[in-house]
């Protein structure tokens, strides 16, 4: 397949270039941060982004660039909206019928109130970002064809320690501060990047799947009770975190539980689960001396 990717400089992106170019054919799009195997696309101008696609012909697109900071995004609401609606608006209706279109989306279309969501579970976001992704989701799922994976937390090596999100901050937190303190209320399923690739490689490769999907690390902790994980994986005493009981006042408010049952995927056998142990130890390795 020839595959279009968006956000392909970001977190995610960068792993989902590299595992689909492995049997396929990736054309992939950045914005700021360029490359030699990246081209730029400025996803908020629909005049660029059909000349992209009618110049490209894919046959699927992988649309993983958006604002996910949802305190940005409650901060910018014509911001986000324009970057995580607009954008796939454009992207789909400038697409052959035929091509497909697989947009990642969050558990941040759930409130959070009665875990775990099945993929038909009832969307009712809390922030605005989680708004954005529940009307990009509608204009994707209007295309008979289109795929929504919806993920949670990610984690996994970036291309720089700086950049490998959670855990490298935790990291470094931990080790630069005598005691820190850990949000001890909300549910958090950090999910491997690699094992989402897998799944968004998984869906694409077979013609059958369409509808929303889910793809979630199924077990479940505190910023607190990772932290505690980690913190025992470099070595440093558990005495030195202390929980936090209740939540710190932010732009966002965020979902205390918006576990995902991942029950479609699992139906069709796909079922990858990096244990957040050896994801803490390929970010860890990732360091500078
Ligand atoms: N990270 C998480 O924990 C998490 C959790 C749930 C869902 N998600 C979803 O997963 C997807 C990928 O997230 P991520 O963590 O990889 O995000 P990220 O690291 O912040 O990457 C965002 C990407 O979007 C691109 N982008 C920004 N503005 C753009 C524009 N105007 N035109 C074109 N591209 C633009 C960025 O390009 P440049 O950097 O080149 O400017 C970058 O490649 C998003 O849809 C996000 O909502 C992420």
């Amino acid at each position: 397949m020839r595959i279009m990717v968006t956000g392909a400089s970001g977190y995610l992106g960068q792993v989902i270039q590299r595992v689909l170019a492995r049997e396929h054919e990736v054309a992939a799009y950045g914005h700021r941060q360029v490359a030699a195997h990246r081209q730029p696309l400025d996803l908020r101008e629909a005049a660029a982004v059909t000349a992209a696609v009618e110049r490209l012909q894919p046959d699927a697109v992988v649309h993983c660039a958006a604002y996910r900071d949802p305190d940005f995004c409650e901060q910018h609401p014509a911001e986000a909206w324009r970057l995580n609606v607009e954008s796939a608006r454009a992207l789909l209706a400038s697409l052959p019928a035929a091509a497909r279109f697989l947009f990642i989306s969050s558990d941040y279309v759930f409130d959070g109130v009665h875990p775990p969501y099945p993929e038909d579970g009832e969307r009712h976001p809390i922030n605005y970002y989680g708004r954005t992704k529940v009307a990009a989701e509608d204009l994707v799922l209007a295309r008979g064809n289109g795929i929504v994976l919806r993920v949670p937390l990610l984690v996994g090596p970036g291309p720089r320690f700086q950049q490998s999100g959670f855990i490298a901050k935790a990291a470094q937190t931990i080790e630069e501060q005598a005691v820190s303190e850990w949000d001890d209320v909300i549910q958090r399923f950090p999910t491997a990047i690699d094992d989402v690739a897998a799944a968004v490689a998984f869906l694409l490769e077979r013609e059958d799947t369409a509808g929303i999907y889910h793809f979630s690390q199924r077990t479940g902790g505190t910023q607190y009770a990772w932290v505690q994980r980690l913190a025992d994986i470099m070595g440093v005493p558990r005495a030195r975190l202390q929980p936090a009981r209740s939540l710190v006042a932010r732009p966002a408010r965020r979902p205390v539980n918006s576990q995902l049952a991942n029950r479609r995927l699992a139906a069709l056998g796909f079922d990858r689960q990096t244990d957040f142990e050896t994801v803490a130890r390929q970010v860890l390795a990732t360091r500078c001396p």
